[in-house]
């Protein structure tokens, strides 16, 4: 088992030896003369617990104490004193310690001292492993098999550390945003924190703002008696969770940038400044760019919102996770309504993986839930699917063999499938001047989908000019 390590700040070398001396087979013991010097040794390898003097030359043991509980709020700190000064006790107490000892000190009471303090310790350690435990075991599951996805996951697990820097989420609608943005909170150091999340396509514009920053009261004719707390003062040390981000309005989106900015903000007929430490993460679907040149979303507010960019693909563009996901929802699915299904047959198996997913996971999500409800089994069916006439057996809206007029038929050289996309990639970027949105209309594609295929043929010369 590896020993506590305890530092001890005295400034008399022969209480230094004593208390060494009593703990030597129990714990690592490190002693220092001087608050300065252990400060810095604090720093830079923090102990389990630390004895600290107050009497001491250069910075006295209150104002130490007060620095590192600044540095080291859990810090574990016993005092010593020479003589039982109420008024230093109880400012030390209040300020954090964790008991204190009185000079000349006996070694006994100073062992019960530390051992209940290691014990304290040691229960904070085990209450919180289980709660990370419970929370990554309680975690909800974001299925992805393909690249595309792996590479947003690995990217959501390094941006997440940081407690306050805003992450913007983009995507097309059922992506996959709002279980991205909860993950974010869940593995990030906020996570003990609250998720609060606001829906700002739900509200009209006069309730915005109230609801994101709480009002006074009286703020307005309707509003309580008593005002009303903001959703920002809910989520302190937490996540703020703005979802359809693109629906607020402007007088909404400049009160938001002076919070993201300092940190304080008022409520809606208030003058009391607050302030609330939380973090901003926020999703759209709408393509903000284009928004912020028709001058419906602010340029700052877009950097400051978008210091990190996490862009969710299409699930038409990750095709290898489709599959997976429609699996993961026939199990959950299966074991809510008590029922137990090998898979898929063939048709819709080939069915899911040529559909052009217009809700993504969402569709996909309903789809097999309602295929779950009227399946008997043992695969899933088109019929269960709803897709196709259980009595005649036709196909009621994918007929298998579908040639649209002036595409050539497969001939024994095959197609070049990347070619043909990089040509009219390059065809769409040409006409459209460069603009990204414009082009992805031509070819009948969300912006997101576009730019995410864009993003793949960026090698490509062709490409390079635009
Ligand atoms: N990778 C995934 N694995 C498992 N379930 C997923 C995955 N992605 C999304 N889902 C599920 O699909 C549904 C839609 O996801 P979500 O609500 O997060 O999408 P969204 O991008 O926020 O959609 P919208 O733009 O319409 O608000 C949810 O039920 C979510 O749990
Ligand atoms: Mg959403």
């Amino acid at each position: 088992m590896i020993p506590y390590t305890i530092y001890l700040v005295d400034d008399e070398a022969s209480i230094r030896q004593g208390i060494a001396l009593g703990f030597k087979d129990l714990y690592r013991v490190v002693s220092f003369g001087s608050a300065e010097d252990a400060i810095g040794a604090i720093r830079s390898q923090r102990p389990d617990l630390v004895l600290l003097d107050i009497g001491l030359p250069g910075i006295s043991g209150i104002d130490a104490l007060r620095k590192i509980k600044g540095f080291e709020p859990d810090m574990i700190v016993i005092m010593i004193t020479a003589y039982e000064d109420i008024h230093t006790v109880i400012s030390a107490m209040k300020l954090g310690a964790y008991d204190y000892v009185i000079k000349p000190i006996h070694m006994d009471s100073l062992r019960v001292c530390v051992r209940n303090a290691l014990e304290t310790i040691k229960l904070r350690k085990e209450i919180q492993a289980l709660q990370e435990n419970y929370i990554r075991e309680n975690l909800p599951c974001f299925v992805g098999e393909s690249d595309a996805i792996q590479d947003v996951i690995q990217f959501v697990n390094k941006v997440a550390k940081s407690p306050d820097t805003p992450i913007l989420i983009l995507g097309e609608s059922g992506t996959g945003k709002e279980l991205i943005a909860s993950a974010i909170h869940y593995k990030s150091p906020n996570f003990k924190g609250p998720f609060v999340t606001l829906n700002c396509a739900a509200l009209p514009e006069e309730l915005i703002e109230s609801e994101l920053f709480g009002y006074e009261k009286g703020a307005f004719s309707g509003a309580s008696p008593t005002g009303k707390r903001g959703l920002i003062e809910e989520s302190p040390n937490g996540t703020l969770f703005l979802d359809e981000v693109g629906d607020l309005g402007l007088a909404a989106q400049a009160r938001l940038l002076r919070f993201i900015e300092k940190g304080e903000y008022y409520r809606v007929g208030g003058t009391k400044k607050l302030l609330t430490r939380t973090r901003i993460v926020s999703a759209t679907n709408k393509n903000l760019e284009d928004m912020i040149e028709k001058g419906f979303f602010r340029l700052d507010l877009y950097y400051r919102l978008g210091v990190i960019k996490v862009e969710i693909p299409s699930l038409n563009d990750r095709r290898d996770d489709i599959i997976p996901i429609a699996k993961y929802f026939l199990m959950e699915f299966g074991k809510k309504q008590g029922k137990s299904f090998n898979g898929f047959s063939s048709r819709v198996q080939e069915f899911l993986m040529n559909h052009r997913w217009k809700g993504n996971i969402r569709e996909l999500r309903n789809l097999i839930e309602r295929a779950v409800l009227v399946g008997g089994g043992p695969d899933i069916t088109m019929q269960d699917l709803g897709l196709e006439k259980t009595s005649k057996g036709t196909d009621r809206f994918f007929p298998r063999t579908k040639n649209r007029a002036g595409f050539p038929s497969l001939s024994e050289n095959g197609v070049d499938l990347s070619a043909m996309e990089e040509h009219y990639i390059t065809e769409a970027l040409q006409k459209a001047g460069g603009n990204d949105a414009k082009a992805a209309k031509y070819l009948n594609m969300s912006y997101y989908s576009f730019r995410y295929r864009r993003k793949k043929l960026s090698n490509l010369q062709s490409l390079k000019s635009f």
